[in-house]
């Protein structure tokens, strides 16, 4: 007790402080979710993401070359379709030249040690917008979607990426997708489940870039309910049970209690996914002048390695040098 102990002799000095601080992430711990397009020499500026952009793959090329030598931990693509493809079940999504496959190919060989991860829905590519295709009665048809979900991964495997991610929140995604590598002879290929992922408010930086809003309603019928923490847990202890390599929480942020508790419940490696509206944010308030971005960016990747996640999905991944580099 006071006196005898003081706390800030904890904290009196940067030297000791460091000792004492959880590292912030290094590179290797970062995934960099981005946006790839079909064409060439293409370069489309996210406007509510700064700092990131819709790319062709030549240009993803580019950029990726200088993230990899500095040691990035992967990336996590997301594709675009030009609007004559979409249709009711997303069949674009699953093309063996659709232009995620390209990317895939394309990234592996030129850098083949990077760990490319494909994400798995098709909300980019229905005309409704939604993750599945719709039953008569307008519902996302959970069970149609596993057909179509396991066509994907097997494409995206085929193509070569080390994991498929899939997104969607369909009940038994992860089963149905293992099922379907496995019959593909594709038992290498890492599942990385988006286990718990809520029906946040703060996808909207990412539909923009995605022009994936859905036309009519909303997710709330099959993302996790931001006030069923019970629900929410079981989503994920669901995917581990149906063969998930690694479990994800998404959104991070507001989510860190459930982050402690996944974290305390499961010895699967487990990935925290920084969302576009994280992002959003911390950029909105720098701009005005009201906070330090890279200090808030610390912060925030601090408080994601202290809640215990093992990686970190985040749009900073492509500025390591800039804002987390010591
Ligand atoms: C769609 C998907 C979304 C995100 C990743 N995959 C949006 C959504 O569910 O509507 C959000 C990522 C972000 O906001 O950064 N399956
Ligand atoms: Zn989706």
């Amino acid at each position: 007790m006071f006196p005898e102990v003081r706390l800030r002799r904890l904290r009196q000095s940067n030297g000791i402080r460091r000792l004492l601080s959880t590292p912030l992430p290094g590179p290797e711990k970062l995934i960099w979710p981005t946006f790839v397009i079909p064409g060439e020499k293409r370069r489309e500026p996210i406007e509510s993401m700064p700092g990131q952009a819709r790319l062709s793959i030549d240009q993803l090329l580019i950029d990726l070359a200088p993230l990899v030598q500095t040691g990035l931990g992967g990336i996590l693509l997301f594709g675009l379709t030009d609007p004559s493809e979409k249709d009711p079940h997303g069949h674009a999504a699953y093309a063996p030249q659709g232009t995620v496959q390209a990317a895939v190919r394309a990234v592996k060989e030129a850098f083949p040690q990077l760990v490319v991860i494909a994400d798995v829905c098709v909300c980019a590519y229905t005309d409704h917008g939604h993750c599945g295709p719709l039953s008569s009665s307008g519902e996302v048809d959970n069970d149609a979607s596993l057909a179509i979900l396991q066509k994907v991964a097997c494409s995206m495997a085929a193509a070569g990426a080390d994991m498929v991610a899939p997104s969607s929140m369909m009940d038994g995604q992860v089963m149905a997708i293992r099922e379907a590598l496995d019959a593909a002879n594709q038992t290498r290929t890492l599942i990385m489940s988006y286990s718990t992922k809520f029906a946040s408010s703060l996808y909207g930086p990412f539909r923009d870039a995605e022009q994936s809003t859905p036309g009519e309603g909303d997710r709330t019928s099959y993302q996790a309910a931001p006030g069923d923490l019970r629900t929410a847990l079981r989503e994920s202890e669901f995917d581990e049970d149906e063969g998930a390599d690694i479990l994800m929480l998404k959104p991070a942020l507001f989510y860190l209690d459930i982050l402690t508790q996944l974290r305390a419940n499961t010895d699967l490696p487990l990935a925290a996914y920084n969302v576009s509206g994280e992002y959003a944010m911390l950029h909105a308030t720098a701009e005005r002048g009201w906070g330090d971005l890279k200090e808030m960016v610390r912060e925030s990747m601090l408080a994601l390695s202290r809640s215990g996640a093992d990686i970190i999905i985040t749009y900073w991944a492509n500025q390591y040098e800039q804002l987390l580099k010591d």
